[in-house]
């Protein structure tokens, strides 16, 4: 857990949400594999305020996903929400989702390029090939089960912080780096074609 929470006073504790820091690139944090968590320490009213301050943070900078080993804990969990998110525009909305100790299963061999940046890799885009459809079994926020189906972007953003939590980043999955570009070179020469 961050420092923070021993500093402060528990009834402060409960009401004060903290914007965490953005672990970037190069930072080993990234390059670990996560560890799983135990229903006990999930249920920690640290850990419960800890995913608190993960949405926080992922609303702050306008993340769709938020990975735990990107705000430096090495932890099984992931946070994610997309909802009007005008770092991606005209994305279906996917519901603010808590995901622990999740297990990703592709469900088709298709594969789909689109465009992914990261909180962690900040300024840049590429494109990056998923698979279109996906199962999710993951503990949610309480450790009750969860098992569903993700297609298309919400496929894209459960793959991309399932791949975090195991050490790798968007910028490994991708065919080769011609299309990564810097935003602004992105939305010159890139975003017109978005829709092709
Ligand atoms: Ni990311």
């Amino acid at each position: 857990m961050p420092e923070s929470f021993s500093k402060q006073s528990p009834v402060l504790e409960a009401f004060i949400m903290s914007i965490l820091k953005v672990a970037r690139l190069g930072h080993p944090v990234l390059r670990k594999v996560t560890a799983n968590l135990a229903q006990r320490e999930l249920q920690s009213a640290a850990m419960q305020k800890f995913i608190d301050d993960m949405i926080e943070t992922m609303k702050e900078y306008d993340g769709v996903g938020l990975a735990a080993d990107q705000v430096h804990e090495s932890k099984q969990l992931a946070v994610l929400e997309v909802a009007n998110n005008p770092r991606y525009p005209n994305k279906p909305d996917v519901p603010l989702t808590v995901l622990v100790n999740p297990k990703v299963t592709p469900l088709s061999d298709v594969l789909e390029e689109d465009w992914e940046g990261c909180l962690s890799i900040p300024d840049l885009r590429g494109k990056v090939p998923r698979y279109t459809s996906v199962r999710v079994q993951a503990w949610d926020r309480n450790g009750q089960e969860l098992d569903y189906v993700a297609t298309g972007f919400h496929a894209r953003v459960i793959q991309h912080e399932f791949d975090h939590l195991n050490g790798k980043l968007y910028v490994d999955r991708m065919r080769d780096l011609t299309t990564l570009s810097f935003l602004q070179e992105f939305a010159r020469y890139w975003l017109p074609a978005r829709d092709e």
